[in-house]
């Protein structure tokens, strides 16, 4: 891998202490990172290097799995590390930062490779890409990459004038936008997850498709960012996001692509024939919740209204279910139901895949068997289970074995991937638009108060609502209790 530079806007943020930081530090142990590295951290908050270099040792300490690895490593990382005070907006001190990536290119002999990270609000996005080019640090003699997080855009409009004014900045192939759910080795491995074994294999088919369920549930409610959810709610938050990345993953052609422009045109193909709604249409398709008091093992939690920096008259959703059809030859006249929320019963994303019963199947004296299904698990554990016949059988872990084995965690493959330059699990501009594109007429109905507000008590699966958008096609949410296997087989 090419020697590079890796400039970190917000490195005193919660993001860069809980996330990055621990990626980086397990990539170095495991040797994974170019040989010549260096780090040049930036804030407005007063550090020097030896600070700095003993803050994040701090944070390792916190949140990394394991810091004892072979003496030295921790210091070694460390050491690559520098911090410069910046104040994004101030354009004067992107001179100072160009010197000193400069002088550790030199010191370190490191081609002009430059990463700029953005772990900063989304409003200084356009900013800092823009003073990166006026500044000159972006012109390298290497390559230039720019990692953002989501949101990326509020909207449909806010989007594109957000797109628009970095494309001054930085070309499109040269942008990697993170959606940390694509990191996950599961999602990486959907697809030879069904092509593995012949059994899962046969069942699919359009034909013995019924319906696929798309879960995201949390426990924890909005842990004191009440003011950014506000402006956000499960529709931003998750479901234009995360929510429709797993639904483009789990619904593309097979065989997922050999390149990144195959892989994101195939996902693209997905949003493309994704069936829009209308505003008008969207309470039949839609429903929206908020949590209200409840308890969980025990623990009474307060209704979101009362959450710290939340409007005691709020209508955000903490809680959006859907129900989609995907209008091509493969999926047709086949519901994808979706559902996330915040304070649920249970922390799970899984993808929950229903067969229809075999010809001569049902119908014979009334058995009351459940559907086949195939269960693919997520988080927190990545498991996959095929309900066949009242039994479980669960996928060998071999089959579902990771390209990369050895790095579980969802940021440590995003950055070495975009350290390397393999854009394949990052969204690409044209999905964010097509996403912004199906949701806005629901963002519309919502701030227009189209759909009831359904409430649900915190720690539950949701309002009873969400259960007509399955009942009208006679199908059922798989409820926790029911994903949960108790008799295990193992497929061989
Ligand atoms: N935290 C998460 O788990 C998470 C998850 C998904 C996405 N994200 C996204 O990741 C980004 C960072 O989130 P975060 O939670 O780390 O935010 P945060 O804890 O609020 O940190 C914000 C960072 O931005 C810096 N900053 C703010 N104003 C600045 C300015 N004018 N000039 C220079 N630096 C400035 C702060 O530096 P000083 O404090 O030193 O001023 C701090 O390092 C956001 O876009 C967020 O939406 C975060």
């Amino acid at each position: 891998m090419d020697s590079a530079t890796f400039i970190l806007f917000g490195a005193t943020g919660d993001l860069a202490k809980r996330k990055l930081f621990p990626a980086l530090f397990s990539l170095y142990s495991k040797r994974r990172l170019p040989d010549a590295f260096s780090v040049i951290a930036l804030g407005r908050k007063g550090f020097t290097a030896l600070d700095f270099q003993d803050y994040v040792a701090r944070a390792l300490h916190t949140y990394a799995k394991q810091t004892d690895e072979a003496p030295g490593t921790l210091s070694s990382f460390l050491a690559c590390f520098r911090y410069y005070s910046l104040d994004v907006t101030d354009t004067a001190g992107y001179e100072g930062l160009l010197r000193l990536i400069q002088e550790r290119e030199r010191e370190l002999d490191i081609p002009e490779n430059r990463l700029f990270y953005l772990s900063v609000a989304p409003e200084f996005f356009h900013d800092i890409a823009y003073r990166i080019k006026e500044s000159g640090l972006g012109d390298t003699k290497g390559w230039k990459r720019l990692v953002i997080e989501k949101p990326f855009g509020h909207d449909l409009q806010s989007a594109i004038e957000l797109h628009e004014k970095m494309s001054g900045s930085f070309e499109e192939h040269e942008i990697y936008r993170i959606d940390h759910y694509l990191g996950k080795p599961m999602v990486q491995k959907l697809h030879s997850v069904i092509a593995s074994h012949p059994q899962i294999d046969a069942l699919w088919n359009r034909n013995r498709i019924s319906n696929v369920q798309i879960t995201a549930s949390e426990i924890v409610g909005v842990e004191g960012r009440g003011d950014y959810y506000e402006g956000a709610g499960a529709i931003r938050d998750m479901f234009q996001n995360h929510m429709l990345q797993l639904l483009m993953m789990i619904a593309m052609r097979f065989p997922a692509g050999r390149s990144a422009d195959e892989t994101i045109a195939r996902k693209c193909e997905v949003l493309q024939a994704l069936r829009p709604i209308s505003k008008a249409e969207a309470a039949l398709h839609i429903v929206r919740g908020q949590y209200t008091a409840g308890t969980y093992e025990n623990i009474t939690f307060a209704p979101y209204r009362d959450e710290p920096r939340v409007q005691t008259d709020s209508m955000t959703d903490t809680f959006v279910a859907a129900r989609l059809w995907i209008d091509n030859e493969q999926w047709s006249n086949i519901p994808f139901y979706i559902r996330t929320g915040k304070r649920m019963k249970e922390k799970l994303t899984a993808i929950t895949v229903e067969f229809e019963p075999k010809q001569g199947e049902c119908g014979d004296g009334g058995s009351s068997a459940a559907p086949d299904r195939l269960e693919i698990r997520i988080n927190p554990d990545e498991r996959v289970f095929l309900h066949y016949k009242d039994r479980v059988i669960e996928q060998k872990a071999d089959a579902v074995a990771r390209s990369d084995g050895a790095l579980s965690d969802a940021y440590e493959r995003l950055l070495l991937d975009a350290l390397r330059g393999d854009a394949t699990y990052f969204t690409h501009w044209e999905e964010v638009e097509l996403s912004w594109k199906w949701v806005q007429p629901v963002l519309e109905a919502f701030a227009e108060n189209r759909l009831p507000l359904h409430t649900y008590p915190a720690g539950t699966s949701g309002p009873a609502a969400a259960n007509t958008l399955t009942g009208k096609q006679g199908h059922a949410w798989w409820l926790y209790e029911e994903m949960a296997p108790r008799k295990i087989e193992e497929l061989i």
